[in-house]
């Protein structure tokens, strides 16, 4: 059952995140930093880097920071996405969104202590890389998250709603606001397993389709999914105007298109045989899930 994978990996990298935080001195905004990305959440991009590191037979010990980080940037990201001045949603994963629980500038603060949360963990003095490598990783974590990457996806996400975006538009725009993300985990991993720039660029490109595939079911489960299930607010991307490509095209040829780039995603892994096992799994429920 993939649901039990995901259940694994995610206690994991909690755990991670609870010793990490413990470690460090305690101040006021450990609470709703905490609130906003422990027990909680699928930390599917964890399971796609602990999933790609099998490919390459990495152990896993060097995988934790890498996952703990993408959580926190994450988390920061769905933190700020919720606050009144985007999408002003009050639930989250089931529980009041942070800035209901802790008022919006412990949240704007909570999120930002996140963001930066990340690289404390990729530079701290235990995990130990080959220095060029955590480099390459930071660099790339940074851009991914910024605005070439999610803030920027973000803001053409709020400056498109109610506009007519062409279809092109809304995949740039949501290639940046998820696929960047879903980039740096396929992309550390060619790091960490020694690739070439071809072959890292490669998995760079994989990740960010896969990222627009779980974007597009984030669309769909907004549009056919349980409030229940999904632990958030749902039917609320058409009130709000958002450019969607499910908004755009419909049902039907959202669909197709899902369908089309699951299948793409799943030919670029054939050559990796049974090491991409995990990862194929993982995909083909990305477009299937429910939650
Ligand atoms: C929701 O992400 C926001 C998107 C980028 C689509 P997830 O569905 O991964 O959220 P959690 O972490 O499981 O709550
Ligand atoms: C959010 O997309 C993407 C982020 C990068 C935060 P959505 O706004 O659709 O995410 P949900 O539906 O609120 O989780
Ligand atoms: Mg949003
Ligand atoms: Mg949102
Ligand atoms: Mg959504």
């Amino acid at each position: 059952m993939i649901k039990k994978k995901l259940i694994k990996n995610a206690f994991k990298v909690d755990k991670f995140l609870i010793d990490f935080l413990s470690d460090q001195s305690r101040s006021l905004l450990v609470k709703p930093m905490k609130y906003g990305i422990i027990s909680g959440g699928k930390k599917i991009r964890s399971t796609i880097i602990l999933d790609a590191g099998k490919i390459f037979n990495l152990a896993e010990k060097k995988l934790l920071n890498i996952c703990a980080a993408v959580e926190c940037i994450h988390s920061y990201s769905l933190i700020h996405d919720d606050l009144p001045c985007m999408d002003n949603d009050s639930i989250r994963r089931g529980k009041p969104s942070t800035h209901i629980k802790f008022g919006e500038a412990s949240a704007v603060l909570a999120g930002s202590s996140l963001l930066t949360l990340a690289f404390e963990i990729i530079t701290c003095k235990k995990y130990s890389i080959d220095s060029k490598k955590k480099n390459e990783i930071i660099n790339s974590l940074a851009s991914c998250s910024g605005h070439t990457g999610i803030a920027g996806g973000q803001e053409l996400d709020l400056k498109f709603e109610n506009k007519k975006k062409k279809i092109n538009q809304i995949i740039d725009m949501q290639k940046k606001k998820t696929g960047k993300l879903f980039n740096f985990c396929l992309y550390s991993v060619g790091v960490l397993a020694n690739k070439t720039y071809k072959e890292k660029k490669f998995l760079s490109n994989l990740g960010e389709d896969i990222g627009l595939l779980f974007q597009l079911s984030d669309d769909f489960l907004d549009k056919t999914g349980s409030k229940k299930l999904v632990g958030k607010p749902v039917k609320k991307d058409n009130k709000k105007g958002k450019s969607t490509l499910l908004n755009l095209v419909g049902e039907k040829k959202a669909q197709n298109y899902g369908n089309n780039l699951k299948r793409k995603i799943l030919r670029k892994l054939e050559k990796h045989g049974k090491k991409a096992e995990e990862l194929r799994r993982t995909i083909k429920f990305i477009l299937e899930r429910k939650f």
